[in-house]
């Protein structure tokens, strides 16, 4: 379980809105919180970026990456995401794992940018029924 403040919780939640067709509600974020470990990083006293993932037996899966608008492109998600590695390579973890929108060229291309392969397209894998690739990195 992640422990956050309540002014956290709703700056995820607008970062959610502000990046995601389909973003999280409240319950959804809360869920999310009690499965997954937060990465975030903040500026000003205020969350901009933030990382959901969860240690599997061999694997790290990242469930969610988001910048908020105002601050991507700069840098940040490569942080978060180098952070992630990190802890892969701590815990002698080989693989790194994560699922994105087939219309996320965005997202595909700061992942294949970190070297995450295209393993395989999941057909109807999202609740509106869009196809995923399921990505994955060797660490
Ligand atoms: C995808 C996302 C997390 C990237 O965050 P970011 O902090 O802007 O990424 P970085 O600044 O670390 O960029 C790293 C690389 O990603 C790619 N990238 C980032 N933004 C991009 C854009 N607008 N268009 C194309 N490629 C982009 C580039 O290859 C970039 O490298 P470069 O700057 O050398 O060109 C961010 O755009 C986001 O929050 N998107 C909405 C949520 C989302 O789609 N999450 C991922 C799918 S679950």
């Amino acid at each position: 379980m992640t422990q956050i403040t309540s002014k956290e919780f709703n700056e995820i939640l607008q970062i959610e809105k502000a990046s995601y067709k389909y973003f999280f509600n409240s319950s959804q974020l809360k869920k999310a919180l009690t499965e997954f470990k937060l990465l975030k990083i903040i500026r000003k006293n205020k969350v901009i970026a933030y990382l959901l993932y969860k240690i599997e037996k061999d694997k790290i899966y990242v469930r969610r990456i988001a910048v908020s608008p105002i601050f991507q492109g700069r840098g940040f998600a490569t942080k978060m995401m180098l952070e992630i590695f990190k802890i892969a390579q701590k815990l002698n973890l080989k693989k790194i794992y994560l699922y994105v929108r087939i219309s996320n060229k965005k997202g595909i291309k700061f992942y294949q940018k970190l070297n995450f392969l295209k393993i395989r397209k999941i057909k109807k894998h999202y609740p509106d029924g869009e196809d995923a690739y399921l990505m994955e990195k060797e660490i």
